[in-house]
This record gives structure tokens, sequence and C-alpha cells, in this order.
């Protein structure tokens, strides 16, 4: 598994994205980043602080420009074999550059590590461009889940299948 110094990826401009985990200090950041994101249901802080403690190798933030950029949490489920993205958000100062393609490209090639070839996640019906994003990315929908958000949206259930052979990212990866 990668260590804490990070893995280098480069943006569609070929600025420098570097993809490590997200320590404490980068809260308060993650944090603006999320309710930005979320503006109506942001994880509150003691989810991110959870995932540091007990989810520390599945929370990656990608520095970009001399800031944190993005950041996503997933997580591999030995019961189901299957990988899984909890969360993805990337601050509108740095979107459609490819922040997010790398952070999942990351994942997913974490996950791949670990020996899972199966990613799932969940997404709202309502946020067609997240799930333009995540359908660029080669995730297909594969059902609906009615009321599986807190305001009764429907989530609709996209999956990936990794090839372990492939290259894990569009962008080019630059060192580990
Ligand atoms: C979804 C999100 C993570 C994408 O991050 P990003 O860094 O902007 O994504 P990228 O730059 O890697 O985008 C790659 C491609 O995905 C697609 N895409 C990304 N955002 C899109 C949008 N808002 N609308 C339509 N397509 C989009 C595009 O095809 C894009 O390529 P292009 O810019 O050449 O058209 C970001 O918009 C975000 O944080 N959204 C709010 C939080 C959220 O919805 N998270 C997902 C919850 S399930």
């Amino acid at each position: 598994m990668t260590g804490a110094e990070g893995v280098r990826y480069t943006d569609r401009y070929g600025n420098p994205i570097l993809v490590r985990r997200a320590k404490k200090s980068d809260l308060p950041r993650i944090t603006e980043i999320e309710e930005l994101a979320f503006p109506k249901s942001p994880y509150p802080t003691y989810v991110f602080l959870w995932n540091l403690s007990c989810n520390p190798e599945g929370f990656l933030v990608a520095e970009r420009c001399g800031e944190v950029a993005g950041y996503i949490i997933f997580e591999t489920r030995p019961l189901s074999g299957e990988g899984h993205i909890v969360s993805i958000a990337v601050h509108p100062d740095h979107r459609r550059v490819g922040v997010g393609t790398v952070l999942m490209a990351e994942a997913e090639r974490r996950i791949a590590e670990a020996g899972y070839d199966v990613v799932r996640l969940e997404v709202r019906e309502s946020n067609f461009g997240a799930r333009r994003f995540y359908e660029r990315l080669g995730y297909r929908p594969e059902r609906r889940v009615p009321r599986y958000y807190d305001d009764g949206e429907t989530a609709i259930v996209m999956v990936k299948e990794l090839r372990r052979d492939e290259e894990a990212s569009p962008s080019r990866r630059v060192d580990r």
C-alpha cells in the first residue's frame, strides 16, 4: 500500500496534483469543501474524524496549486467482496480540471490492489453532474433505491468492474 507521502498525478493542464492520505490538520478545509459541495446535507465533522481514525487508508485528499482541492472516502467490504465509494467532493475553484477523476482513479487503484474487482456507489437521482462524471469513468447505473437519503430522495446505485491490468488513470502517474 502506498505510504502517507502520496502519489503524483497531473491535471488536464499539466499542473501537479498530489493524492495523499488525509490528516487531522486537513479537516477545516475538508469541512469547507463539504459544505460547498453538499450545502443541504454536509457530513458532520465527526464522520471525517471517524474515518481518520478507523478508515485512514480509505480517506484521501488531492492537493493542487498549494491547497487541498478535494477529498474522497472509500471502503473495502470483505463480506460483499467489493469496494465502495462513500463520498467525493472537489472545491468549486478546482472543478473540471481532472481532480475528481484523479481521486477516483487512486481510490480504484487501491481497491484493486487490495484484491477487489468491483466498485459500487450511490448517487442522488437529481445529481446529474455527478452521474455524468461517474458514467464517464465507466460506472453504469444498476438499480434505483427509493427513499435512500434522509430527505426521501432516490439513490441510483452505480457499479464498475475494475480491470486489474488496466492503467488506473487517464492522467499520467508520475511516481509513488
Ligand atoms: C462530481 C465532482 C466530484 C466532479 O469533480 P471534478 O474534479 O470537477 O471532475 P473532473 O474534472 O475529473 O470531471 C471529469 C469529467 O466528468 C464529467 N463531469 C464532471 N462534473 C460534471 C458536471 N457538473 N456536469 C456534467 N459532467 C460533469 C465531465 O465529462 C468531465 O469532463 P469535462 O470537464 O472534460 O467535460 C464535483 O463536481 C463535485 O464535487 N460535486 C459536488 C459533490 C458531489 O456531487 N459529489 C458526488 C456525490 S455522489
